[in-house]
């Protein structure tokens, strides 16, 4: 049988590899001798090939502010445009990859931190991330933006006033929060801090009081990551 390599090479598919710096291992946090390992391949040659930049738009709001609802149908709409996208959702990564974390302050800030590598990871891959948390902490928010880098990072403010969220409460939690069944709940006795430098700013309402339905706030953040080249390949 032939190895991986040979059989690549037959197929014109291995190239050779890059010349890597030889400097020493360094400490990484709570690991040693890491050194960061360069990916053969460019971000901007997978961007070329989905014809997208990779980034992540990241909604952050109150509990039933709409996250999950105007992510997923984003996300529909660009699948439907060709793109490459993925999905990160509050409640399904608490089921696997943060299932050891809860609700307290330290929690929620290593939820958000890992929530962001992994966002980043993706991002660097080329692909459309869409990550859907309440991370009511600005501080939290603001850390992902610069490990993901300035222009890749859209923040989505979910600007829905509590009386509305409250009304829909699709999970029953606020008024489980307000009988004083459920402790630490953001935006009753826990805080949440709206962000001050957000990308796009969604409402619930226009000024005279419409209500603003989730395909029309997937479709603003259609148009900006189209006005801002996302939607294309990286310019040459
Ligand atoms: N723009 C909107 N207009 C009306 N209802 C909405 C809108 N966005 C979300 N909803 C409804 O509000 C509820 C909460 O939405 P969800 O996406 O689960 O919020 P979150 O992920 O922020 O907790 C759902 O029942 C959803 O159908
Ligand atoms: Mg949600």
């Amino acid at each position: 049988m032939q190895s991986a390599p040979s059989l690549l090479s037959r197929f014109g598919l291995l190239r050779p590899a890059m010349s890597r710096s030889l400097s020493t291992a360094y400490d990484v946090g709570s690991s040693t001798n890491i050194k960061w390992h360069e990916g053969a391949v460019p971000t901007e040659t997978k961007e070329a090939t989905m014809k997208q930049r990779g980034c992540v738009v990241w909604f952050t709001g109150l509990s039933g502010s709409g996250k999950s609802t105007v992510a997923c149908t984003l996300e529909h709409a660009l699948a439907d445009s060709g793109k490459v996208t993925a999905l990160l959702d509050g409640d399904n990564v608490r089921h696997g990859l943060n299932s050891n974390l809860g609700f307290t302050a330290a929690d929620r800030e290593e939820n958000i931190r890992r929530i962001g590598e992994v966002s980043k990871l993706f991002a660097d891959t080329g692909i459309i991330t869409l990550v859907s948390f309440i991370s009511p902490y600005r501080r939290d928010r603001d850390r992902v933006r610069e490990r993901v880098g300035q222009g890749r990072f859209i923040e989505v403010f979910m600007k829905v006033p509590i009386s509305i969220c409250e009304e829909r409460d699709p999970k029953g939690l606020y008024k489980k929060a307000r009988a004083g069944k459920l402790k630490g709940f953001t935006g009753i006795d826990d805080p949440y801090e709206e962000p001050t430098n957000a990308e796009v700013v969604l409402e619930a309402e226009t000024p005279e009081g419409k209500r603003i339905s989730p395909e029309e706030q997937a479709g603003k953040l259609l148009d900006y990551l189209r006005s801002k080249g996302f939607l294309a390949g990286p310019s040459k």
